[in-house]
């Protein structure tokens, strides 16, 4: 698969509230490939993640993003997610009044991927069975005091619905009990194919152990920093930051709690 299908974002620059969060961010995740961002707090990993999808609130003031062959850098939200780019929040947001499943055929319509009623049913009570989500929260007001688990399972439930071109998970695992942890793991795993590419942010080793990344990328300070194999998430749940970034980042507001 050429890299051009894939995401390929050169020397991005992005402010927000008049603030430069990232400051040259070079990054490829070619479909097939599962990669991982990792970084202290702060460092900018949820501001790519909301610049990638084209949140209005990140301004993008030089570099490019290209996905699937296309420039991206100025498309609205909605066009990203039509040409398949998907982003799993790190703090899911409630919608009271509106149910999981008009939620989902209401996305998966705006996207030109519905399905006939019965066949939309069948596919989403297949899917919640796999990620264990009981069948009640179908008609629930999406995310609507859920628990914190129940959210990020209900994020991989819209993904496998989708089934994007680029599945960005910002802390999926964050908040998961250990059986949650690997469904959701499981989950994924199950929807790897080689024209997804995924692109999971987390703080700790754990997923990554299921989900094998290709790739680990550390941002700091908005800028990728440094990229490897597994093995570096496995040196940083060791070790820290430190000998990666310098002393600097050693602080414990720096670290993941
Ligand atoms: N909308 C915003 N307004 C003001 N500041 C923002 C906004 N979004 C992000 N920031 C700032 O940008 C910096 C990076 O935030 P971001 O959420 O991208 O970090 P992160 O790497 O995802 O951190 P964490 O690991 O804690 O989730 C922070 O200093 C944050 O306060
Ligand atoms: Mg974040």
């Amino acid at each position: 698969m050429p890299r051009s299908e894939g995401l390929t974002v050169k020397n991005l620059r992005v402010t927000t509230a008049g603030k430069e969060i990232l400051s040259g961010v070079d990054l490829s995740v070619p479909a097939g490939e599962v990669h991982a961002l990792m970084g202290p707090n702060g460092s900018g990993k949820s501001t790519l993640a909301h610049t990638l999808m084209g949140h209005p609130a990140y301004t993008i003031t030089s570099g490019s993003i290209h996905f699937a062959g296309q420039d991206i850098t100025h498309l609205r939200a909605d066009q990203r997610a039509r040409l398949g780019i998907f982003l799993s929040f790190q703090y899911p947001v409630a919608v009271p009044g509106v149910t999981v499943v008009n939620f989902l055929r209401a996305a998966m319509r705006s996207q030109g991927k519905e399905l006939p009623a019965r066949e939309f049913m069948k596919a989403l009570t297949a899917e919640m069975e796999k990620l264990k989500i009981d069948p009640a929260f179908r008609s629930r007001y999406l995310n609507d005091g859920f628990s914190g688990g129940e959210k990020k399972r209900c994020e991989i439930l819209q993904m496998a619905m989708l089934k994007p071109r680029l599945a960005i998970l910002d802390e999926t695992d964050s908040g998961l009990d250990v059986d949650a942890l690997r469904i959701v793991a499981d989950g994924v795993s199950q929807l790897r194919n080689p024209d997804m590419g995924v692109l999971v942010i987390t703080h700790y080793y754990r997923i990554l152990e299921q989900l094998q990344p290709d790739y680990v990328h550390i941002l700091h300070a908005g800028k990728i920093v440094a990229s490897g194999e597994a093995e570096l998430a496995r040196t940083i749940e060791k070790s820290g930051y430190e000998p990666i970034l310098g002393p600097e980042a050693a602080s414990p507001e720096a670290l993941p709690v």
